[in-house]
């Protein structure tokens, strides 16, 4: 698939397509003198080289891609009817990892969560699964996002990245504390986008062809296998390539080493969703894998550089409220409030009609009623232009219940979820430092996270900070609060 649409072989011309009088020398009166103003060639270069950058992604700013394929190998069918993930189907497929916090040209290696975006290219349309390198997320109500990302960027005054912030909003937060967790652990500094695995994070539905619902988490792991940065290692490559991670990523496809992910899902029967022993739709929780293990679906192979990354990369739009038949969303109110989001933010920051772009079409026919605005390139000639119409132009017409929905009753309230049998904010964050962080890994934690709280973290979050970690584990929090109260009496 080529998207250019440029014979870039032939004579330079102007935008409209008459020839190019010059690319190298203005219009002047005589060799030393004054550029005047009908030199419109180039006074177009001028005007649309001040307009040629959208506006940065606000959270995951920093980041690249590439195309490849996804292959169901097993057969999951009696999960879902999704046609990409019957047996044997192959999908054409755009991945794009990043940062979170970082800005355009930011490091590659500063440590963060690292977004994992997927847009599979189906027979039913395009199906986006906008995911992370953990399996969890910091806040479980959208209402706390835009809260959670002004923490992580910059101070309203000096411009500058601040722990004390950082720091403040999660220990005013507890729940965030499994994602911190992750994050202050070795997943904070992937060694390269290629070594990290990959999750959905969010539960989903899977509807099968009779109509049965399932809940559904993926996973994708690396076939490279995982690796990971020391502190002092990613600090010194933030200083020697900013890019590292771009660069490995596109050097290695180059050069014909196109990593793999094997992606399996956890499945959860509709009904258990009641009892089981946490909320399964509260973002900051996994699922037990004893509980509901793992089941292989298929591969994920990236296989095919951007020819173009302003058009195919920092132009492409995925949003987790991109599903197609066979998938649907869940009560997970983070999930619903990205629901919106996702396009709302691609209409300012790409433009009105941004899914006509070649990166973002559908492989299938589009038929919508969304007409015009700035952009327009695909329309719909003379045809009625609303619903119902007597022009002979389908419409769609489903109504009563929907298959990929959930029961829902009661009051409006603004409210917590209700508690499950064993929800707390610090019990999985626990089994992760103490059954899944090897010793190694917990006394690099402790060197993190007290590097980063005497790094200008100061009262009354510096104790609060000490309580997270103790309530998290009693002795990494104890760890913790000597080794940053000790270097703090030794500075003084
Ligand atoms: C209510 C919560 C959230 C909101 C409102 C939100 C909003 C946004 C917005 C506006 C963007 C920029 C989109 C663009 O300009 O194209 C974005 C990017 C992104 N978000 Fe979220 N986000 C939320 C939670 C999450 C969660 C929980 C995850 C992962 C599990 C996530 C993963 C990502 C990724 C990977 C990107 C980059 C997409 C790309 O590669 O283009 N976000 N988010």
């Amino acid at each position: 698939m080529s998207d250019k649409l440029f014979d870039t072989k032939a004579p330079t011309t102007t935008s409209s397509g008459a020839p190019a009088v010059s690319d190298r020398n203005s219009l002047t009166i005589g060799a030393d003198g004054p550029i005047v103003l009908h030199d419109v060639h180039f006074l177009e270069q001028m005007a649309h080289f001040n307009r040629e950058k959208v506006i940065e992604r606000q959270p995951h700013a920093k980041g690249s891609g590439a195309f490849g394929v996804f292959e169901t190998t097993a057969d999951v069918s009696k999960y879902t009817k999704a046609a990409l993930f019957q047996p044997g189907v192959k999908t054409e497929m755009l991945a794009r990892f990043s940062t979170v916090a970082g800005e355009h040209g930011s490091p590659d290696t500063w440590r963060d969560v690292r977004g994992f975006s997927l847009k599979f290219y189906t027979t039913e349309g395009n199906y986006d699964l906008v995911g992370n390198n953990t399996p969890v997320f910091f806040v479980r109500d959208p209402m706390k996002f835009p809260h959670f990302i002004r923490s992580q960027k910059r101070l309203p005054d000096s411009g500058l990245r601040d722990n004390h912030m950082q720091w403040d909003f999660w220990t005013s937060n507890p729940e965030s504390a499994h994602q911190v967790t992750y994050l202050m652990g070795p997943r904070g500094l992937p060694r390269t986008w290629r070594e990290m695995n990959g999750y959905g994070s969010h539960t989903y539905m899977w509807v099968n062809a009779q109509g049965e619902r399932f809940w559904v988490k993926y996973h994708f792991h690396s076939k490279q296998g995982v690796a990971y940065f020391s502190n002092a290692e990613a600090a010194n490559m933030a200083g020697a390539d900013a890019d590292f991670h771009r660069r490995d990523l596109f050097e290695s496809i180059q050069q014909g080493a196109c990593p793999s992910w094997e992606m399996s899902v956890q499945i959860m029967p509709y009904a258990d969703a009641a009892k089981y022993r946490f909320n399964p739709f509260d973002l900051t929780k996994t699922w037990s894998h004893k509980d509901y293990p793992l089941i292989k679906v298929g591969t994920m192979t990236l296989n095919r550089n951007p020819e173009n990354f302003f058009a195919q990369i920092e132009q492409a739009a995925f949003s987790p409220g991109n599903t197609v038949p066979g998938i649907g969303l869940s009560p997970d109110k983070m999930l619903l409030g990205r629901a919106f989001a996702y396009n709302d933010a691609q209409r300012n920051r790409i433009g009105t009609n941004f899914h006509q772009l070649p990166v973002n079409q559908p492989k299938v026919p589009v038929n919508t009623y969304m007409i015009d605005g700035p952009m327009n390139y695909h329309h719909t000639g003379a045809a009625p232009v609303y619903v119902p119409n007597s022009g002979g132009r389908p419409w769609s017409d489903e109504t009563g219940k929907i298959d990929n929905g959930w029961e829902a009753d009661g009051d409006m309230v603004r409210s917590a979820y209700t508690l499950h049998a064993e929800d707390d904010d610090f019990g999985q964050p626990g089994t992760l430092v103490r059954h899944v962080f090897s010793d190694a890994d917990r006394d690099a934690l402790v060197e993190t996270v007290s590097g980063s709280l005497l790094a200008g973290v100061r009262e009354p979050v510096l104790s609060r900070a000490f309580e997270y970690w103790k309530n998290i584990d009693p002795t990494v929090g104890q760890r913790i609060q000597d080794k940053v109260t000790q270097a703090a009496k030794a500075k003084k």
